[in-house]
């Protein structure tokens, strides 16, 4: 398994403020890595000095093969980033910016101009290539600075925080290029606070809270490794809720928890398929009239929520759009 990127014991202080603690981050080549935290967990610090912006207090950064540290400008024929605000000409239109970014590294004008119009098709801009880009919306924008990023065909792409701020159509159009990205073979470290947009993007994830790493490992293995599945059965109008409880806490692990409002008790279970069949079978056999029954594997968020102790932050409940969820489940 070859690595794309190398992250070893970053340190950086700002002033007298450790503000990343020691980050380690292995990411394969080909594959994407998703670095989540709350707003000032270190995201976009860790980010900058990967890709030769800032430099660490100390540590060690490798970037296909290179020390970015060393050589910086070699590692930066590696690179493309894009950020989270876009870095785009608005006097241009979207075809002149990208074809400056092309003459920039040094392409023909004919090779410029090629490239320009391919990623705009890429990204889904081909229909807005000659206007203006400061009349383009936040989600169109952020598409052709990241088109500008691809400009070299960089073999590693940063995205820090790609979707922060965008409508749920903006977020949609920019997975989708994502997705395109990895399936062409681009390894991709993308920063996000969106527990949901790591979970869908990401081949592994990297927790980082205040500037240390709480937790690693596929979304699926964080999600184990806090628990089982939760079986949550929703009783019959009426029923008692105390023999219930006494059955789900038979088959479950722990205390079943009751919600009055929903009529619902959850429990955390072991296998979740088989213990609801038997959960099932003895409520049946104890008389219980139930509406419904489902096992559901914890979220991010009941990951985040047991790593650090507190829900996740206001900011990232408030960002979180079911909108945007109902979207991609359909
Ligand atoms: N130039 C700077 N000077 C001082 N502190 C900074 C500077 N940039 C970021 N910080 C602090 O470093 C911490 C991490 O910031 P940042 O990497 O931007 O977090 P994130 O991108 O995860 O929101 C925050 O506490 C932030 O206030
Ligand atoms: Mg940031």
């Amino acid at each position: 398994m070859s690595l794309a990127v190398e992250v070893q014991g970053l340190i950086k202080y700002y002033g007298k403020v450790r503000v990343l603690d020691g980050i380690d981050l292995e990411i394969p080549s080909g594959t994407v890595m998703g670095l989540l935290g709350p707003n000032g967990a270190g995201k976009t610090t860790t980010v900058r000095i990967v890709t030769t912006l800032l430099a660490p207090s100390s540590g060690r950064v490798q970037v296909a093969g290179v020390d970015v540290l060393k050589d910086p400008a070699r590692a930066r024929t590696r690179l493309g980033l894009s950020g989270q605000y876009a870095a785009i000409d608005t006097n241009l239109s979207g075809f002149e910016n990208l074809r400056m970014v092309a003459r920039l590294y040094g392409m023909s004008h004919k090779r410029s101009a090629d490239r320009a119009t391919e990623l705009l098709a890429a990204l889904g801009l081909e229909h807005a290539a000659g206007r203006r880009a400061g009349t383009y919306s936040g989600g169109m924008a952020r598409r052709l600075d990241l088109a500008g990023a691809l400009v070299c065909r960089p073999p590693v792409v940063v995205l820090d925080e790609p979707t922060t701020g965008l409508d749920p159509r903006g977020r949609l159009d920019m997975w989708r290029v994502i997705g395109e990205l990895v399936d062409d073979g681009t390894t991709v470290l993308l920063t996000t606070q969106y527990l949901e947009e790591a979970d869908l993007l990401a081949d592994r994830i990297t927790v980082i809270d205040r500037g240390r790493v709480i937790a690693r490992g596929s979304a699926d293995e964080l999600k184990t490794s806090i628990g089982g599945d939760k079986l949550t059965v929703t009783l019959a109008a009426g029923q008692d809720p105390k023999p219930a409880k006494q059955v789900l806490a038979q088959v479950g692990i722990g205390e079943p928890l009751e919600d009055p409002a929903a009529d619902q008790i959850t429990v955390v279970v072991g296998d979740g398929t088989r213990t609801m069949v038997e959960a099932l079978r003895r409520l049946d056999d104890a008389g219980i009239c139930i509406l419904d029954a489902d096992v559901h594997r914890p979220s991010l968020d009941d990951v985040f929520l047991s790593l650090t102790g507190k829900s996740t932050d206001r900011k990232l409940s408030e960002c979180r759009t079911d909108t945007v969820q109902e979207e991609i489940l359909s």
